[in-house]
């Protein structure tokens, strides 16, 4: 079966007191929720144990958008797995297009962290995506098979969500098509050897368009950034129709 997960990534936004607001606001609306929806929140790692204390109920659980691939070293500005289950967290964001661009993200070092965070108990959340410049040459096929080949050579397909993630959707408003996003996640699942994992969208997801985009037969779940950040709007994500 697969498993419906609908993350927030609240990349670098919230303090842990503005995290703490968002959780009253936003507890609410988890009444509503049907159980087998799976609710994550991705928080920077500065929020990850306050709210982790404030969520003993176990409906919502805790993401990190990293992961180290050592237990522990002289490895300035990272973090490890022990660290992160050992405050509670459950999921890890890895290799998101923001950190590919921005910070030298390779599909190897995608690749070590992906082991890493299922040794250490963590189910990561794997990031896969295309640019403009890749979609408008027709290369998006061969780049999403390549990530996903690459990324998971010896990972755990059972201990494991995907998010097809085009960069170009992402922060800019320009959701893919719904059709469009349903077929290149169908070609990812092609690729994989375990057909029930949780393979989710990412890219502009809204509470306006929530509901077409899990009425998708190959949707499982969304990555959402910037409407995860508002309670009202995450919680109209997660309890889509
Ligand atoms: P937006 O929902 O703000 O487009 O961000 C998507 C994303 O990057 C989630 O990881």
């Amino acid at each position: 079966m697969r498993k419906i997960v609908i993350a927030g990534n609240w990349k670098m936004y919230k303090t842990q007191v503005e995290s703490l607001e968002f959780l009253q606001e936003f507890k609410p609306h988890l009444d509503e929720t049907p159980d087998d929806r799976e609710v994550v929140l991705c928080t920077p790692y500065t929020a990850l144990a306050i709210m982790s204390k404030s969520m003993h109920n176990g409906r919502v659980q805790l993401g990190a958008q990293n992961v180290h691939w050592e237990e522990s070293g002289a490895f300035t500005g990272e973090i490890s797995g022990p660290m992160l289950t050992e405050i509670g967290v459950r999921y890890v964001i890895v290799g998101h297009s923001e950190r590919r661009q921005f910070f030298g993200e390779t599909d190897e070092t995608v690749n070590r962290r992906l082991k890493a965070a299922q040794q250490y108990g963590l189910i990561p959340i794997l990031c896969v995506g295309e640019t403009k410049q890749q979609r408008d040459a027709g290369e998006t096929e061969s780049i999403i098979a390549n990530q996903i080949k690459k990324d998971l050579v010896d990972v755990d397909q059972q201990k494991l969500v995907i998010a097809y993630e085009p960069i170009w959707a992402i922060g800019t408003g320009d959701t893919c098509e719904t059709k469009e996003a349903n077929r290149v996640i169908g070609l990812i699942r092609s690729q994989l050897s375990n057909a029930n994992v949780s393979i989710q969208y990412g890219g502009s997801v809204k509470p306006d368009n929530i509901d077409e985009i899990m009425a998708q037969p190959e949707i499982d779940g969304v990555l959402v950034g910037g409407a995860s950040l508002q309670a009202e709007s995450f919680g109209r994500i997660v309890n889509y129709n």
